[in-house]
Order: C-alpha cells, then structure tokens, then sequence
C-alpha cells in the first residue's frame, strides 16, 4: 500500500519553540478572556513529536474495559501511539499488559484485536508464551549453549484499573497512581453511576481526517449539540442553561446536565437504585487526561480512546457499556436487534460529529484566522489547553 499522503499547510513546518510559546499564552489566559487552543499545536509536526514524548509515552492510555476479558487467557490488542500493546486477564483475576512483540527477534506477537488464548504462540519460529509472559517454550534453542528461557519473557507494562476501565502507560515509571488522581472524579461525580457495573456491548474502531486532540476539543463541549445533533443527542434536551462545568484539575475536565425527561434514553432505569434526584436524568461527560473521553449517563456509557496516526489523522476506539438492569429487560431473542439499533444511533452521531471534527482540522489549516473565543460552557477545552500545556512544558 502507498504510504498515506500527509496534507501540509503554513503550520506544518511551525518551529516547536514557537508552538510551545503560543500555547502557553493561551493556557496563561484567564478562561474570560481565552482563545480556542493555537492552530499549529494541531498541525506542527514538531509539536506532534514532542507529544509522543510528553503525552503518549508517559500518561495512562484507555485500552478498553475490564468486562472485555472476563475469563484467564482473554486479551485484547491495542497500541499506543504506535507501540503495539496486549493486555491479558490472569489465573488469579489480575489484568497484566506487555508490549505485543515476541522475546526473540520482536515480531508482533498477537494480532488478533481481541479474543482468549492458553498460550501466545508467535507464528515465526513458535517461541510460546503463557498469559503471564513467561517463554514456555523455543524450540530448538536447546542447540544454542547456556540459552536460558527466564531472561526472554514478554516485556511488561504498567496496567491500572479505574471504574472498570483499563488503563496502560508506556512509563517505566508512572507519573502518577491514577484512582488516586481520579478519586475526586469519583468521589464527587460519578462514583455513583457505579461504571465497573455497566456490560459492555460493543467495541469499534474508527479513523477520521484531523488531529487527535481535534475530537477530544468536540466531545468535551456541549455547546455544538442543539445545533449538530438534532438526529441524536439533542433529543435528550438539555437547556444549555443548565450546564455545569466541573473545577479545574490537572488530570480531568467534565461537565454535566439534567435533560428534561425522568424517563426514556438517557433516563435511570426504574430499578437502578444507585442513583437519587437529578442524577437518575444527568449526563457527565468527562475526559480523563490525555484521551479518554467518555459520555455517561444512567442508562449507558459511551467511552472513546483517541490517539495520532499523524498531525492529519486520528484513530478511536469507541464502545458502548449498558447497566445491567437494562440489559436485563432486552429479551435474548431481540438482543441482536437491540444492538443493531444502538449501533445505528451511534453511528448517526458518529457521523454527525466527523463533519465537525474534520471541519475543525481543516479550518484551523490557514495562518490567517480570525480571533476566536469560548461560550461559557467550552470551559473544558481551556482546561485541557492548561493540561496540554503543563505535560508538554510550555
Ligand atoms: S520472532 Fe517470534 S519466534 Fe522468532
Ligand atoms: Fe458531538
């Protein structure tokens, strides 16, 4: 296949110290007075290595959820910014994660997105390993003197779990414990929905045309929904006068709304006992810093892991997770029909949102813009304009 033409504009070739410069200028900004993140920090390749480093290589990535591999041997695949990953559920219920290259000459090992092995078997010359890593067996390498198989074992990363979600860094050293940077997320938001409950029904992957930080910029405001989503989300309607955005903090964002229906889509369910008031009609929608975005609500979650594959182009893993009172009213002979409509709502809204990421790539293409500003309930993307700022170094 040809290598991907990468599209160059005027911020392309920007000069990092420059993109470190600007960024800093608008996260220094009092959020009255702020303007929408620089241009070139979405299109500067510099700044896109820089990233990888600061971001990618050292935050605490969303793989997927715990409920994906319930049984010993399950796994799933994943990479973060290009690192190939596998993340195995263990005999004694532990999650482990390697990096999904082969101890011998480091072909990837798996891959499969998902699925359950006894062993991983590398099809290249068949060292085989067990789900803890270990190399069981290479064959043949008994003619090489003093070959020792405890030293050539999958290289191991560090997993966390959160609310049911798994969590990956490449860090050797993690730069922080993330449930205790995340507690008063939990704590004070959404620790009550319970999360870990939610069954999660669907995984998919998708790539559009802009920046990664592009789509975190679209989910973490509600401002475009009334207007954007009119087939989707807008339905749930929720007077924009009711947002609330969350305090500023180093490690997440949110906001939240009631909609105006106690019952239907995005309404608790009459036997979800876990949530009171307004929170049995409120939706949280919150990123995890740097890409874990996620919308909850009483009657299901959606959750996006958002990464590069380029300045031009991004690719996301989505699934859906649902309580499980929920699914507990779906007869089995329609469950398939069930999930087909679901499906279909979200890729409605999936749709809805591309035009508008892709629109936010290809706008911010040009040198000369007008001045841009924030609605008061865009707080969140000056919050993750600071955090972009503080990991990067500006
Ligand atoms: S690279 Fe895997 S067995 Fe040789
Ligand atoms: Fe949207």
């Amino acid at each position: 296949m040809l290598a991907r033409e990468m599209q160059r504009n005027p911020h392309t070739n920007a000069p990092l110290a420059k993109v470190l410069e600007d960024l800093r200028a608008a996260a220094v900004m009092p959020f009255g007075d702020a303007c929408p993140i620089p241009a070139a920090v979405n299109h500067s390749l510099e700044f896109l290595d820089l990233e990888r480093r600061a971001v990618f290589e050292r935050e605490w990535i969303c793989i997927g959820r715990e409920d994906e591999i319930p049984a010993q041997g399950d796994f799933l695949t994943h990479d973060i910014a290009g690192v190939p990953v596998l993340v195995v559920r263990q005999q004694d219920g532990e999650i482990r994660a390697f990096v999904n290259a082969c101890a011998h000459r480091f072909a990837c090992l798996v891959a499969d997105a998902s699925g359950s092995r006894k062993r991983f078997t590398c099809r290249y010359h068949a060292w085989t390993y067990d789900n803890a890593g270990e190399l069981l067996r290479a064959p043949y390498m008994e003619m090489r003197d003093g070959f020792d198989p405890s030293r050539h074992r999958l290289r191991a990363l560090h997993v966390s779990t959160w609310e049911g979600f798994i969590y990956v860094t490449l860090a050797q050293d993690p730069v922080k414990h993330l449930p205790e940077a995340l507690a008063p997320l939990r704590e004070q938001v959404v620790g009550r929905y319970d999360m870990a409950c939610y069954r999660t029904v669907m995984r998919e992957t998708m790539e559009w045309d802009a920046n990664w930080k592009n789509l975190v910029e679209n989910f973490t405001e509600s401002y475009h929904v009334p207007i954007a989503h009119g087939q989707t989300f807008a339905r749930h309607n929720k007077p924009l006068q009711d947002y609330v955005c969350g305090e500023d903090r180093d490690d997440y964002c949110y906001h939240r709304a009631p909609q105006a229906s106690a019952s239907g889509r995005g309404a608790a369910h009459p036997r979800n006992d876990r949530l009171d008031g307004a929170w049995r009609r409120m939706m949280v929608d919150f990123c995890v810093f740097p890409n874990h975005l996620v919308t909850l609500m009483p009657d299901y979650l959606w959750y996006i892991s958002v990464q590069p594959l380029g300045t031009d182009k991004m690719r996301a893993t989505w699934g859906l997770a649902v309580p499980p009172e929920v699914l507990a009213d779906v007869a089995e002979e329609n469950y398939d029909s069930w999930l087909a409509d679901f499906r279909n709502y979200m890729d409605v809204a999936n749709g809805e949102d591309r035009e508008l990421v892709e629109a936010l790539h290809r706008g911010t293409s040009s040198a000369l813009l007008p001045t841009g500003t924030y609605h008061p309930i865009e707080r969140n993307l000056w919050q993750f304009t600071n955090y972009l700022a503080r990991v990067c170094g500006a």
